[in-house]
């Protein structure tokens, strides 16, 4: 069996992979009547057409495995790539109590991350974006410490002290702006934070701050394009140099492709989700016939059940937030199939940038590893959970001398 490549090497590889592909993983092929890359690639464009629903769905769900773009895609490398070891957890199992007054997902995710805190005895010990606290009482419960959450929103406060209080847990909900100047306080060298999903800017701050204090980090990202920079700039000395030298940049809309799945979603909601993609497409046929300009034209998109009740009434409305004056005698039916077609075939486009999701998230966790590494940290990284579980199962934990 081939030796998994080290991070830094990862680091590299994905980069240069990610830039090469570039011009066929960024365009989104909801925007584009024929993709851009078309007209280089016809093969692929063919294989993917020819996929049929089954084979379609298989590859979103899992896109590495037995793939027929193998051929004409670097699926083999990227796999190995992006194929991590779970990090090992420690101390015995958690009491099922504890999943009181949580949802079943989060319950089951704090339970794998807890164990994998590898918490420092002498630190003292604060999250990092606590919501309720679920996270911080359950620490606090499993290693019998007093823990610290700082929290934005008032309400999650309040009510997240009140469980802690309920519950006899040692936690101390804070608000807290985590991104004000006065929220580096929280950190020093015997800190240990912890963060479960805390997206872009928040867990960006607290990487900056680690870096600096010295603190102690366990860290399952989220949300990566959730940030203020409309570019990417990473984190690390390397991740710049590496970015440069193979021409890498990501857009705030590139970041957002790495948390875009295809998830389990129950089955009424997918077909709702995939009747509303068609229609949407139904409506970019009509509106680049009456605009007479074969441009996609963005429509805001409309809160599950707001959706009109036919395909006519879905174009009425997003004719009336463009200002598009629609003419009469509209064929509906034709654009509705046109939708349906252009469904079908977005959907099978739309395996490429599969591909390459999880590649770009790993890229983007392994700047953050580099940037710890670069500030003296001994960064270890890998999944705390299965993907089932959350799509978002990549842990760092880090932690200096
Ligand atoms: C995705 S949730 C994660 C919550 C919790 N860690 C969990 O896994 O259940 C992110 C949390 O960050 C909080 N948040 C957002 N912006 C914040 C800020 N600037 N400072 C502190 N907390 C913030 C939100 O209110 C929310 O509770």
């Amino acid at each position: 069996m081939p030796e998994s490549p080290s991070h830094a090497e990862r680091f590299a590889r994905l980069t240069a992979l990610l830039a090469e592909w570039q011009p066929l993983w960024r365009p989104m092929p909801f925007q584009h009547r024929r993709p851009p890359w078309a007209e280089a690639h016809p093969d692929l464009v063919d294989s993917l057409r020819s996929l049929d629903d089954a084979e379609c769905a298989r590859l979103q769900a899992d896109p590495f495995t037995a793939s027929p773009l193998a051929e004409r895609l670097p699926v083999a490398e990227l796999a190995a790539l992006v194929e991590l070891p779970e990090l090992p957890g420690e101390g015995p199992c958690l009491s099922a109590q504890w999943a009181e007054h949580m949802g079943g997902r989060k319950w089951q995710q704090v339970a794998a991350f807890v164990p994998r805190m590898a918490a420092l005895p002498r630190a003292s010990l604060l999250e990092w974006c606590a919501g309720k606290g679920h996270l911080s009482r359950t620490l606090s419960r499993h290693l019998d410490r007093e823990v610290t959450g700082l929290e934005w929103q008032a309400a999650l406060c309040h009510d997240g002290q009140a469980l802690a209080e309920r519950q006899g847990a040692r936690v101390q909900l804070v608000r807290q702006d985590v991104l004000a100047p006065d929220a580096a306080r929280w950190l020093t060298a015997d800190t240990q934070v912890a963060a479960l999903h805390a997206c872009g800017d928040l867990h960006g701050r607290l990487i900056e701050l680690a870096a600096e204090q010295g603190s102690a980090v366990t860290l399952a990202p989220c949300c990566y394009h959730r940030t203020a920079w409309a570019h990417y700039r990473p984190f690390s000395r390397r991740g710049r140099e590496l970015a440069v030298a193979h021409g890498l940049s990501l857009s705030r809309e590139d970041l957002a492709m790495a948390v875009q799945e295809t998830v389990t979603a129950p089955r009424h909601v997918r077909r709702h989700r995939e009747r509303a993609n068609a229609w949407r497409l139904g409506f970019d046929a009509l509106q680049r016939q009456v605009r007479g300009r074969d441009a996609y034209l963005p429509v805001p998109s409309l809160a599950y059940g707001r959706m009109p009740e036919s395909f006519a009434g879905f174009c009425r409305w997003a004719a009336e937030r463009k200002r598009l004056a629609l003419p009469a005698g509209i064929d509906w039916r034709a654009f509705e199939q046109e939708g349906q077609r252009r469904q079908a075939e977005v959907t099978r486009l739309e395996l490429v940038r599969h591909l390459f999701r999880r590649p770009l998230e790993v890229w983007l966790v392994l700047d953050r590893q580099r940037r710890l590494e670069e500030a003296g940290f001994r960064v270890e990284l890998g999944t705390f959970c299965a993907r089932e579980l959350t799509p978002r199962n990549l842990l760092l934990r880090a932690s200096r001398g």
